[in-house]
């Protein structure tokens, strides 16, 4: 029987919280399919860990993760702790150096659950993003200088690269490809921006040659996000670069209902360098932590992703029966969508129903 090796990350705050829950869910149907199972290693990085190690993860971390099949992560970040430390230090750490350069992002409506946008449901909020990961605005390159003074200067450049522009694109393309629609919209700034997103575009038209099948739009990003709200039935899938695609994945959350329902997956499509990697979108919302009542459905949905990435595609299924079931009849619900339930509670109802 095959046995897939995943590291626990739950990170901080509600992280702790919500991986448990998803963890749950992962061995109920690692039970009920009875044809692979999964090992556990749970790692405590976070910011507790960097306040009493002064880092946000051993020396040896990303060697200590490099063997295993996935990592499937909660949340990081805390206030003791500066977000610009613990978010580079550890998340981007893992996307870079493993190269997860494609972040992947479903956005839908689960049954039972209402969009905040008034008559849009699952039938016209359906999009699939596909941010890229590893480089554009969030390369970390600049620097401050004279800082503290009146006269100080920030630099922080984007570096955007043919191939990695590229990679995404054709990524892109063939997630489009695979659905129905056959739709991809690029998030762009050409007009303002006119080397990196000139590169953008001109690789968006490179590419498109090898997929006549796909119909292409490609819009500004500030339209876009417009779009999303006027018009989301318009978009199937859709492209974007590190900070376009972070920003509009949030309005993605926000028309899913809430932030406890986006779930992402980080992967690298055409080379191992390390495990890929899954996630809740959401962080570790320190105003409701410790409390039991963080949505669960994220991290549960990303398990499924997990699942499905390994290759279990009856065990992701099964999970996301059970959770539509529940959402669906719409009797257990945390306090971010109305209800009074809590974490457990949620996450028994979709273990029943697994
Ligand atoms: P947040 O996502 O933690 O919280 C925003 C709001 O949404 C809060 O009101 C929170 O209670 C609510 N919320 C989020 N997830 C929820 C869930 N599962 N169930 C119910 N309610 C939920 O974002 P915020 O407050 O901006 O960041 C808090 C910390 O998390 C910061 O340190 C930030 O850097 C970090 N963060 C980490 C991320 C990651 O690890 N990928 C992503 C976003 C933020
Ligand atoms: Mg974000």
């Amino acid at each position: 029987m095959k046995t897939y090796r995943i590291a626990l990350l739950p990170g901080d705050g509600i992280g702790k919280e919500v991986i448990p829950a998803g963890v749950w869910v992962l061995e109920a149907a690692a039970r009920a399919e009875g044809t692979f199972a999964l090992e556990f290693q749970p790692f405590d990085w976070g910011c507790e860990y960097y306040l009493r190690n002064g880092r946000m993860m051993p020396e040896d971390g990303l060697d200590r993760l490099r063997p295993l099949d996935a990592i499937y992560l909660g949340a990081i970040g805390h206030p003791t702790v500066p977000d610009h430390i613990s978010l580079r230090e550890l998340l981007l750490k893992i996307r870079f150096t493993f190269d997860l350069y494609v972040n992947l992002r479903p956005v839908e409506i689960l049954p039972g659950l209402k969009s905040p946008l008034a008559g849009k449901g699952p039938a016209e909020i359906d999009m699939l993003f596909i941010r890229e990961n590893t480089e554009g605005e969030y390369s970390g390159l600049g620097g401050r200088f004279k800082r503290g003074t009146s006269d100080e200067v920030a630099i922080q450049s984007s570096i955007f690269t043919r191939k990695g522009v590229e990679r995404v694109m054709r990524y892109a393309f063939d997630q489009a490809r695979r659905r129905p629609r056959k739709c991809l919209a690029s998030a762009t700034k050409s007009n303002a921006m006119q080397y990196t997103m000139v590169l953008w575009d001109e690789t968006l038209r490179e590419v498109a040659k090898d997929y006549p099948d796909v119909t292409v739009g490609n819009y500004h990003v500030d339209a876009l996000a417009a779009r999303m709200v006027t018009h989301p039935e318009s978009l199937d899938v859709v492209v974007g670069s590190n900070l376009f695609a972070d920003i509009l994945t949030d309005i993605g959350g926000a028309l899913q209902g809430s932030l406890g329902l986006a779930v992402s997956a980080n992967l690298n499509p055409t080379a191992r360098l390390g495990p890929p990697m899954f996630e809740p979108v959401h962080g570790s919302a320190p105003d409701i932590e410790g409390r039991g009542i963080a949505n669960p459905i994220a991290a549960i949905w990303s398990a499924a992703l997990m699942m499905e990435h390994l290759g279990e595609s009856a065990a992701a299924q099964r999970i996301m029966r059970a959770l539509k079931a529940v959402t669906g009849e719409g009797r257990v619900r945390t306090p971010d969508l109305g209800g009074k339930s809590t974490t457990s509670e949620f996450t028994a109802a979709v273990i029943a129903a697994l």
